[in-house]
Protein backbone atom coordinates (compact mmCIF):
# COMPACT_ATOMS: atom_id res chain seq x y z
CA UNK A 1 0.00 0.00 0.00
CA UNK A 2 3.28 2.47 0.85
CA UNK A 3 4.92 2.94 -2.46
CA UNK A 4 8.53 2.10 -2.06
CA UNK A 5 11.41 5.14 -2.25
CA UNK A 6 14.88 5.20 -2.60
CA UNK A 7 16.17 8.54 -1.89
CA UNK A 8 19.75 9.46 -2.50
CA UNK A 9 21.48 12.42 -0.54
CA UNK A 10 24.57 13.29 -2.33
CA UNK A 11 25.59 15.93 0.69
CA UNK A 12 28.18 17.99 -0.59
CA UNK A 13 29.21 16.11 -3.54
CA UNK A 14 30.05 15.83 -7.35
CA UNK A 15 30.49 18.50 -9.98
CA UNK A 16 28.00 19.59 -12.80
CA UNK A 17 29.87 16.82 -15.68
CA UNK A 18 29.06 14.69 -12.78
CA UNK A 19 25.37 15.22 -12.27
CA UNK A 20 24.90 15.31 -16.25
CA UNK A 21 26.27 11.61 -16.60
CA UNK A 22 24.17 11.03 -13.81
CA UNK A 23 21.44 11.79 -15.07
CA UNK A 24 21.85 10.68 -18.44
CA UNK A 25 22.80 7.48 -17.23
CA UNK A 26 19.77 6.76 -14.83
CA UNK A 27 16.96 7.43 -17.37
CA UNK A 28 15.26 4.47 -18.65
CA UNK A 29 16.72 2.25 -16.06
CA UNK A 30 15.27 3.42 -12.70
CA UNK A 31 11.91 1.16 -11.94
CA UNK A 32 8.91 3.28 -11.90
CA UNK A 33 7.46 0.87 -9.33
CA UNK A 34 9.61 2.60 -6.75
CA UNK A 35 10.38 6.36 -5.91
CA UNK A 36 13.62 7.30 -6.66
CA UNK A 37 14.77 10.38 -5.59
CA UNK A 38 18.25 12.47 -5.67
CA UNK A 39 18.67 15.27 -2.97
CA UNK A 40 21.47 17.44 -4.62
CA UNK A 41 23.36 20.72 -3.56
CA UNK A 42 21.52 24.05 -4.01
CA UNK A 43 23.39 25.29 -7.15
CA UNK A 44 22.83 21.78 -9.44
CA UNK A 45 19.10 21.86 -8.21
CA UNK A 46 17.22 23.55 -11.40
CA UNK A 47 19.69 21.60 -13.96
CA UNK A 48 19.02 18.12 -12.58
CA UNK A 49 15.34 19.30 -12.42
CA UNK A 50 15.49 20.08 -16.39
CA UNK A 51 17.75 17.23 -17.33
CA UNK A 52 16.09 14.26 -15.37
CA UNK A 53 12.99 11.94 -16.82
CA UNK A 54 9.72 11.99 -15.06
CA UNK A 55 10.35 9.25 -12.96
CA UNK A 56 13.80 10.58 -11.04
CA UNK A 57 12.29 13.20 -8.34
CA UNK A 58 14.73 15.55 -7.04
CA UNK A 59 15.12 17.14 -3.47
CA UNK A 60 17.03 19.60 -1.82
CA UNK A 61 19.02 18.88 1.17
CA UNK A 62 17.98 21.70 3.52
CA UNK A 63 16.04 25.29 3.24
CA UNK A 64 15.94 28.06 5.30
CA UNK A 65 12.10 28.44 7.20
CA UNK A 66 11.30 32.18 6.06
CA UNK A 67 10.39 32.93 3.10
CA UNK A 68 13.03 36.26 2.79
CA UNK A 69 15.04 38.06 4.67
CA UNK A 70 18.82 38.98 5.95
CA UNK A 71 20.13 35.74 6.09
CA UNK A 72 23.21 35.73 4.30
CA UNK A 73 23.97 32.02 2.16
CA UNK A 74 21.24 30.68 3.24
CA UNK A 75 18.38 29.60 0.77
CA UNK A 76 14.73 30.29 1.18
CA UNK A 77 11.84 27.29 0.52
CA UNK A 78 10.34 29.84 -2.48
CA UNK A 79 13.96 29.54 -4.19
CA UNK A 80 13.53 26.08 -3.74
CA UNK A 81 9.95 25.80 -5.37
CA UNK A 82 11.80 28.23 -8.38
CA UNK A 83 13.89 25.35 -8.96
CA UNK A 84 10.71 22.70 -9.62
CA UNK A 85 11.86 20.58 -6.62
CA UNK A 86 9.53 18.22 -4.76
CA UNK A 87 11.32 17.45 -1.92
CA UNK A 88 13.33 17.97 0.67
CA UNK A 89 15.17 16.84 3.59
CA UNK A 90 15.20 18.81 6.88
CA UNK A 91 17.00 17.91 10.37
CA UNK A 92 19.51 15.99 9.06
CA UNK A 93 22.05 14.77 11.69
CA UNK A 94 24.85 16.79 9.73
CA UNK A 95 22.67 19.32 10.09
CA UNK A 96 21.68 19.27 13.47
CA UNK A 97 25.44 18.62 14.55
CA UNK A 98 27.50 21.09 12.75
CA UNK A 99 25.03 23.84 11.92
CA UNK A 100 23.12 23.61 15.60
CA UNK A 101 19.66 22.80 14.12
CA UNK A 102 17.20 22.33 16.71
CA UNK A 103 13.97 20.47 16.88
CA UNK A 104 11.85 23.90 17.21
CA UNK A 105 13.51 24.56 13.86
CA UNK A 106 13.29 21.94 12.20
CA UNK A 107 9.27 22.22 13.25
CA UNK A 108 8.92 25.71 11.82
CA UNK A 109 10.94 24.04 8.29
CA UNK A 110 8.45 21.40 8.60
CA UNK A 111 5.28 23.54 8.64
CA UNK A 112 7.05 25.98 5.64
CA UNK A 113 7.76 23.02 3.69
CA UNK A 114 4.19 21.99 3.95
CA UNK A 115 2.60 25.25 3.21
CA UNK A 116 4.11 25.23 -0.16
CA UNK A 117 4.14 21.87 -0.95
CA UNK A 118 7.59 21.00 -0.67
CA UNK A 119 7.31 16.97 0.87
CA UNK A 120 9.92 17.06 3.91
CA UNK A 121 11.99 14.00 4.53
CA UNK A 122 12.68 14.68 8.25
CA UNK A 123 16.07 12.81 9.71
CA UNK A 124 15.45 11.62 13.12
CA UNK A 125 18.06 9.19 14.66
CA UNK A 126 20.27 8.34 17.98
CA UNK A 127 24.18 8.92 18.57
CA UNK A 128 25.96 5.46 19.92
CA UNK A 129 26.08 6.36 23.60
CA UNK A 130 21.82 6.83 23.59
CA UNK A 131 21.35 3.32 21.73
CA UNK A 132 24.02 2.01 24.94
CA UNK A 133 22.37 3.78 27.37
CA UNK A 134 19.09 2.05 26.19
CA UNK A 135 17.40 5.34 25.61
CA UNK A 136 17.09 5.06 21.81
CA UNK A 137 12.77 5.14 21.84
CA UNK A 138 12.74 8.19 23.95
CA UNK A 139 14.85 10.35 21.77
CA UNK A 140 12.85 8.99 18.84
CA UNK A 141 9.53 9.75 20.71
CA UNK A 142 11.03 13.00 21.67
CA UNK A 143 12.23 14.14 18.71
CA UNK A 144 9.32 12.98 16.53
CA UNK A 145 7.05 14.69 19.17
CA UNK A 146 9.10 18.14 19.06
CA UNK A 147 9.46 18.26 15.22
CA UNK A 148 5.67 17.42 13.93
CA UNK A 149 4.36 19.82 16.89
CA UNK A 150 1.45 21.55 15.51
CA UNK A 151 2.15 20.32 11.85
CA UNK A 152 -1.49 19.54 10.26
CA UNK A 153 -1.23 16.33 8.10
CA UNK A 154 -3.12 17.02 5.07
CA UNK A 155 -1.83 13.93 2.62
CA UNK A 156 0.67 11.76 5.23
CA UNK A 157 1.60 10.36 1.55
CA UNK A 158 3.73 13.50 1.07
CA UNK A 159 5.45 12.95 4.51
CA UNK A 160 8.53 11.03 4.91
CA UNK A 161 10.70 9.92 8.19
CA UNK A 162 13.82 8.44 8.02
CA UNK A 163 15.52 7.01 10.69
CA UNK A 164 19.02 7.34 10.58
CA UNK A 165 21.01 6.11 13.36
CA UNK A 166 24.26 8.26 13.84
CA UNK A 167 26.18 5.26 14.40
CA UNK A 168 25.87 3.75 10.84
CA UNK A 169 26.04 6.82 8.64
CA UNK A 170 29.12 7.12 6.44
CA UNK A 171 30.62 4.04 8.78
CA UNK A 172 30.10 1.20 6.79
CA UNK A 173 28.85 -0.68 9.89
CA UNK A 174 24.23 -0.58 9.17
CA UNK A 175 21.88 -1.67 11.80
CA UNK A 176 20.82 -4.38 11.04
CA UNK A 177 17.89 -5.28 9.99
CA UNK A 178 16.09 -6.09 12.90
CA UNK A 179 17.01 -2.93 14.64
CA UNK A 180 16.21 -0.91 11.85
CA UNK A 181 12.76 -2.34 11.77
CA UNK A 182 12.26 -1.74 15.73
CA UNK A 183 13.20 1.68 15.56
CA UNK A 184 10.93 2.73 12.23
CA UNK A 185 8.06 0.55 13.80
CA UNK A 186 8.38 2.76 17.16
CA UNK A 187 9.03 5.71 14.85
CA UNK A 188 4.82 4.86 13.26
CA UNK A 189 3.65 4.11 17.01
CA UNK A 190 4.37 7.53 17.90
CA UNK A 191 2.65 8.61 14.91
CA UNK A 192 -0.39 7.40 15.37
CA UNK A 193 0.16 8.62 18.88
CA UNK A 194 0.42 12.27 17.78
CA UNK A 195 -2.57 11.78 14.49
CA UNK A 196 -4.25 8.15 13.98
CA UNK A 197 -3.56 4.69 12.79
CA UNK A 198 -4.98 5.63 9.50
CA UNK A 199 -2.29 8.60 9.06
CA UNK A 200 0.27 6.46 10.77
CA UNK A 201 0.07 3.57 7.87
CA UNK A 202 0.24 5.90 4.68
CA UNK A 203 3.13 8.19 6.38
CA UNK A 204 6.44 6.43 4.40
CA UNK A 205 9.49 5.62 7.32
CA UNK A 206 12.82 5.17 5.78
CA UNK A 207 15.94 3.46 6.85
CA UNK A 208 19.78 5.19 6.64
CA UNK A 209 22.71 4.83 7.49
CA UNK A 210 25.30 2.69 5.10
CA UNK A 211 22.66 1.44 3.03
CA UNK A 212 24.38 -0.88 0.29
CA UNK A 213 23.81 -3.20 -2.25
CA UNK A 214 24.85 -5.70 0.02
CA UNK A 215 21.89 -4.93 2.61
CA UNK A 216 19.00 -3.15 0.53
CA UNK A 217 17.01 -6.21 0.23
CA UNK A 218 16.85 -7.06 3.54
CA UNK A 219 16.24 -4.02 4.78
CA UNK A 220 13.39 -3.81 2.37
CA UNK A 221 11.58 -7.10 3.69
CA UNK A 222 11.05 -5.57 6.83
CA UNK A 223 7.19 -4.49 7.01
CA UNK A 224 8.14 -1.04 8.68
CA UNK A 225 10.97 -0.12 6.50
CA UNK A 226 9.11 1.65 3.30
CA UNK A 227 12.90 2.57 1.51
CA UNK A 228 15.86 3.89 1.96
CA UNK A 229 17.67 7.03 2.42
CA UNK A 230 21.52 6.59 0.91
CA UNK A 231 24.58 8.79 1.59
CA UNK A 232 27.77 7.11 -0.37
CA UNK A 233 25.74 4.04 -2.37
CA UNK A 234 24.03 6.53 -4.34
CA UNK A 235 26.61 8.87 -5.46
CA UNK A 236 27.68 6.58 -8.66
CA UNK A 237 24.61 5.74 -10.97
CA UNK A 238 25.59 2.38 -11.29
CA UNK A 239 25.07 1.80 -8.04
CA UNK A 240 21.94 4.06 -7.76
CA UNK A 241 20.08 2.40 -10.29
CA UNK A 242 20.47 -1.13 -9.12
CA UNK A 243 20.21 0.07 -4.95
CA UNK A 244 16.63 1.06 -6.96
CA UNK A 245 15.78 -2.07 -8.61
CA UNK A 246 16.45 -3.98 -5.40
CA UNK A 247 13.93 -1.54 -3.46
CA UNK A 248 11.28 -3.19 -4.77
P1 LIG B 1 25.62 6.79 4.21
O1 LIG B 1 24.69 5.98 3.35
O2 LIG B 1 26.84 7.27 3.48
O3 LIG B 1 25.92 6.09 5.51
O4 LIG B 1 24.83 8.16 4.60
C1 LIG B 1 23.56 8.05 5.13
C2 LIG B 1 22.96 9.41 5.19
O5 LIG B 1 23.36 10.26 5.97
C3 LIG B 1 21.86 9.69 4.25
O6 LIG B 1 21.20 10.87 4.59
Amino acid sequence: MRKPILAGNWKMNKTRDEIIHFSLFVTNRIPDSVECIVCAPYIYLRDLVKRSPDHLHVGAQNMHEKDFGAYTGEISPLMLKDTGVEYVILGHSERREYFNETDEKINLKIKKALELDLKPILCVGEKLDVREAGKTNELLESQITKDFEGVVIDDPKNIIIAYEPIWAIGTGKSADADTAEAACGFIRKVLEKIYSKDISEQIRILYGGSVSLSNIEELMKKPDIDGGLVGGASLEPESFVQLCQKAI
